[in-house]
């Protein structure tokens, strides 16, 4: 599908995003291996998280859709952690990362073997990250070229382990704590910098035994879950789009409802305001462990920053919008350590600076970052998404603040984590 985005003097309104991705697919792994049943306001509408459930299904785990006040809810029908079945089937992950790289987790201690695949993109990300814990831990796990999805997990009773992470990632820190959920004895990881804590906070909710000492996690085995009622905020990661693109409008005065402000997710508020843009946080309350909040943004005049460090992992699905506002800064952006960046759903230091090289606008790739000269003008282009959803949606927001209509071409990889994405644009974007 192609898509048509013109250019947008103003973006105002009030607005909500769809549930987090991240706490979505936790939700739906935990409430299945939770007793009873569990029910699960404003789940994600994207197809990641589709995948989950589906998965989930496959396991044995029945699900069904409710309307609740005219609010969407799932209710997952939880077995217990000893609970699931073996599936008839290979699951299919789709394009998702965190489906398989947490479920193998849990699937590595199951007493029967399941085999899980992914689309194109998944089947090249890497997932030696998660099968070297898990084997540690026990597991037999077979992949393509012994990195590759699809994986034919083993399961096993799985002992615990103390891990430390090369990488910082949220989904092999959650894999390692599913797999420890199961496991006798205390597992430990330690991250080289925190990630969102997701995990912890939904598998506390629901009653492990967990604990967090700086960048130490530590779970102890064989604790029951019980379902209960959740709720999940909106994702701070799809209303990163709307905040860019009301900070580059000419006249913005825009307000996102029930947004994610998991301290572990907002460096990207931190960022922007250190940078000069206008947002304010209006309320903010509490649910299941998760803050969540209205947000308010204005348009604003951004001025150069840097993004590296434990600020490029804390920011790393919102990398490729920032770059888009970066090149309409005072000064430019620099962005550095991101090698991570390269193994997304694509290489995404790849993806940006294509799509920026087709609207004019100059760019300086690093092996691990981007370097983004600041006070350049979008002009309009046929552009990509190359079946990423997010720069789908970070290029439509360039768009907007183009010189003239763009087409996005695979434009509805957005679905991947927001169906609704154009409609919403449309609605706010005049
Ligand atoms: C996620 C963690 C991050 C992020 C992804 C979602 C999660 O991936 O990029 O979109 O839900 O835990 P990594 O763990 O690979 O950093």
């Amino acid at each position: 599908m192609t898509e048509s985005v013109s250019p947008a003097r103003s973006v105002s309104g009030a607005i909500s995003v769809p549930g987090d991705k991240s706490i979505s697919h936790r939700y739906a792994m935990l409430t299945s291996i939770a007793e009873g049943e569990s029910r699960i306001l404003n789940y994600s509408t994207g197809e990641d998280c589709r995948s989950t459930l589906a998965c989930m299904s496959q396991l044995g785990i029945a699900h069904e859709f409710a309307d609740k006040d005219g609010r969407r809810e799932l209710i997952v029908h939880g077995k217990g952690t000893h609970g699931l079945q073996a599936s008839k089937n290979a699951l299919d992950a789709g394009n998702s990362g965190s489906t398989i790289r947490m479920l193998s987790g849990i699937l590595a201690a199951q007493p029967f073997t399941t085999t899980i695949f992914g689309d194109e993109s998944l089947s090249r990300r890497p997932m030696r990250r998660i099968m070297a814990p898990l084997a540690e831990m026990g597991a037999h796990i077979e992949a393509t070229n012994d990195q590759y999805a699809p994986l034919t997990i083993h399961g096993r009773a799985l002992t615990a382990i103390t891990y430390e992470p090369p990488v910082a990632s949220a989904q092999v820190k959650s894999c390692v704590l599913l797999a420890g959920l199961y496991a006798n004895g205390e597992t430990a990881v330690i991250e080289p910098v925190r990630t969102r804590d997701h995990t912890e906070i939904a598998l506390r909710e629901l009653g492990a035994d967990i604990s967090t000492e700086r960048r130490t996690v530590r779970i102890r085995g064989g604790a029951p879950l019980h379902g209960k009622p959740l709720i999940v905020p909106g994702d701070i990661s799809s209303a990163a789009f709307f905040l860019v693109a009301a900070l580059l409008a000419k006249e913005a005065n825009l307000v996102i409802a029930n947004v994610g402000l998991n301290p572990t997710r907002t460096a990207l508020l931190d960022f922007l305001k250190s940078v000069g843009a206008s947002i304010k946080i209006l309320s903010v309350e509490s649910a299941n462990g998760e803050l969540i909040g209205n947000l308010q943004v204005r348009n604003s005049r951004i001025r150069g920053g840097t993004i590296s460090g434990a600020l490029t992992a804390a920011l790393i699905d919102e990398i490729p919008v920032l770059s888009v506002l970066g090149a309409a800064s005072q000064d430019g952006f620099v962005v550095k350590d991101a090698a991570e960046l390269r193994v997304k759903e694509t290489d995404r230091i790849a993806t940006v600076a294509e799509n920026m090289k087709r609207m004019g606008i100059q760019v300086e790739v690093k092996q691990d970052g981007l370097e983004i000269p600041g006070k350049q003008t979008f002009h309009a282009a046929e552009l990509d998404s190359f079946g990423d959803h997010r720069i789908a949606m970070a290029f439509a927001v360039a768009a907007l603040a183009s010189d003239g209509p763009c087409l996005i071409h695979n434009a509805e990889a957005a679905s991947v984590s927001y169906p609704e994405f154009y409609r919403t644009l449309r609605e706010i974007a005049q």
